[in-house]
């Protein structure tokens, strides 16, 4: 006879406790722990799916169905899966909605039709949005629907292929007895909706909230739920806004997609590295461009630098864009190996456009501006910077040295500082190779002290 013994576990990190607490240790979530009935195992039983040997697996491609929104579907490695289920989570306010109802609108024109669920606006408001985005179609199917049996009903009974749920949190199911918005909530519906999924193979979108840092509000169980997540993200001051999968049952999650908030919605950006140079002024002491990588996409970045006199033994060091301790690292590397003077002042160091540089591949562009900004001297116009900064002042490889490269062909640039190992460049362009930083700023035209 199995022992049966009881167990609490947090449905929202998965934490476990012999005995019922009111906030989960792990995580921190309130009233998340409820009880789980643990049998003792039995003995061995027969497998009713069995193995086989991997060779006479077949494989099952799945087939995608493009969205028509090309950075979306460059992230999504071609398009949805029909009933596959699709986290879009994202801080307030970062355009989650608008990429939604745009998705919907774009899905609806190419002749499905897509039930757009939202709980958290009005139907005449979605509407309005949707006229100012161009995205209203005969087959966008609205309702403010927060009940999840009965949207399942209303799936039932339009028997769309996509469905968008915005967001989550804003749903509920009576049955249930926690408030909507609970972790229990948010989980057992989520789940109901990934099982409508499958059941009748539509494509579902769950919206979700993310808070400041970056977690999604609710359950961390949702994202083992979907079969994709999608983060979006960008900075609120600035239109760039990027998407990335952090998790993708059907493709790589390496793939960037870039998007402009614009008056009329989210514009697809199709060249970034293009629109990050738009406005820049090359002629200015303290700017050079970085070709960075974000997944497998190459941008290229222009980083700046300015350098003034700081207050007497208060020198200030700020990072708008770049990593902080990186640029510490590379002011003392320029003091203590290359022999600047840099204990006085104050350095402003800036990625333009709102990207986050955090790369080592980008230290030699810091440096390389930092020491233009303080020669107040321009590097060359034509000239790229890629490589990592050591302690001792010496130059070492970023990977993917040759698709950055390639990128800074593509756009023009004649010429790319590279440490020493760096392989030979594509046509168009021709690498400068230094092993030491020293070098690096005589090859970019600028005098040593
Ligand atoms: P929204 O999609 O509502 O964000 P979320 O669902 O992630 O909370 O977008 C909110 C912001 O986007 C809002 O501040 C207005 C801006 N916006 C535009 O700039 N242009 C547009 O065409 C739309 C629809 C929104
Ligand atoms: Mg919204």
């Amino acid at each position: 006879m199995p022992r049966a013994r009881s167990l609490f576990r947090c449905e929202s990190c998965g934490a476990s406790s012999p005995t019922w607490v009111g906030r989960c240790p792990g995580c921190q979530e309130w009233n998340s722990f409820v009880e789980e009935r643990v049998t003792a195992a039995a003995g061995p039983a027969r497998s009713a799916v069995g193995a086989q040997p991997i060779a006479r697996v077949g494989v099952d491609r799945a087939a995608v169905v493009a969205t028509g929104i090309g950075e979306l579907d460059r992230v999504l490695g071609g398009g949805l899966v029909p009933g596959s289920a699709t986290l879009l989570g994202g801080e307030p306010g970062i355009g989650k909605s608008t990429l939604a109802l745009q998705l919907a609108a774009e899905m609806a024109r190419r002749g499905t039709r897509v039930l757009y669920a939202s709980a958290e606006e009005s139907t005449s408001q979605v509407r309005a949005r949707a006229e100012r985005l161009g995205a209203v179609h005969d087959d966008l199917w609205l309702t403010t629907e927060a009940e999840v049996p009965a949207l399942v009903g209303l799936v039932d009974e339009l028997a769309p292929t996509l469905v968008v749920v915005d967001s989550i949190q804003t749903v509920h199911d009576p049955a249930l007895a926690s408030a909507a918005g609970s972790v229990g909530q948010v989980r057992e519906c989520a789940a109901a909706l990934v099982r409508l999924a499958k059941e009748r193979d539509v494509s579902i979108v769950l919206v979700g909230h993310v808070t400041k840092d970056g977690a999604l509000a609710g359950p961390r169980v949702l994202e083992h739920l979907v079969d994709t997540v999608l983060g979006f993200e960008g900075d609120r001051h600035h239109a760039l806004r990027l998407l990335r999968a952090s998790k993708h049952r059907f493709g790589s999650t390496e793939d960037l997609g870039v998007f402009e908030m614009t008056g009329r919605g989210l514009v697809p950006v199709t060249d970034p590295s293009a629109l990050f140079l738009d406005d820049r002024r090359a002629d200015v002491p303290g700017s050079v461009v970085a070709p960075v990588l974000d997944g497998y996409r190459p941008l290229l970045v222009e980083v700046q630098a300015l350098t003034t006199v700081g207050l007497p033994g208060q020198a200030r060091r700020l990072a708008h864009g770049v990593d902080a301790g990186r640029l510490s690292m590379v002011l003392a590397v320029l003091g203590e190996r290359v022999r600047f003077d840099v204990s006085g002042k104050d350095v402003h160091a800036l990625a333009v456009g709102g990207l986050r540089v955090v790369e080592p591949a980008a230290d030699l562009a810091i440096a390389l501006a930092v020491a233009s900004s303080l020669c107040d001297q321009a590097i060359p116009a034509d000239v790229v910077a890629i490589g990592e900064v050591g302690l001792g002042g010496e130059l070492r490889q970023a990977h993917q040295t040759s698709r950055r490269v390639a990128e800074a062909a593509r756009l023009g640039f004649a010429r790319a500082i590279v440490p020493r190992s760096a392989p030979e460049p594509p046509p168009g362009i021709a690498v400068l190779r230094s092993a030491t930083l020293g070098e690096a700023i005589a090859l970019a035209s600028l005098p040593l002290p």
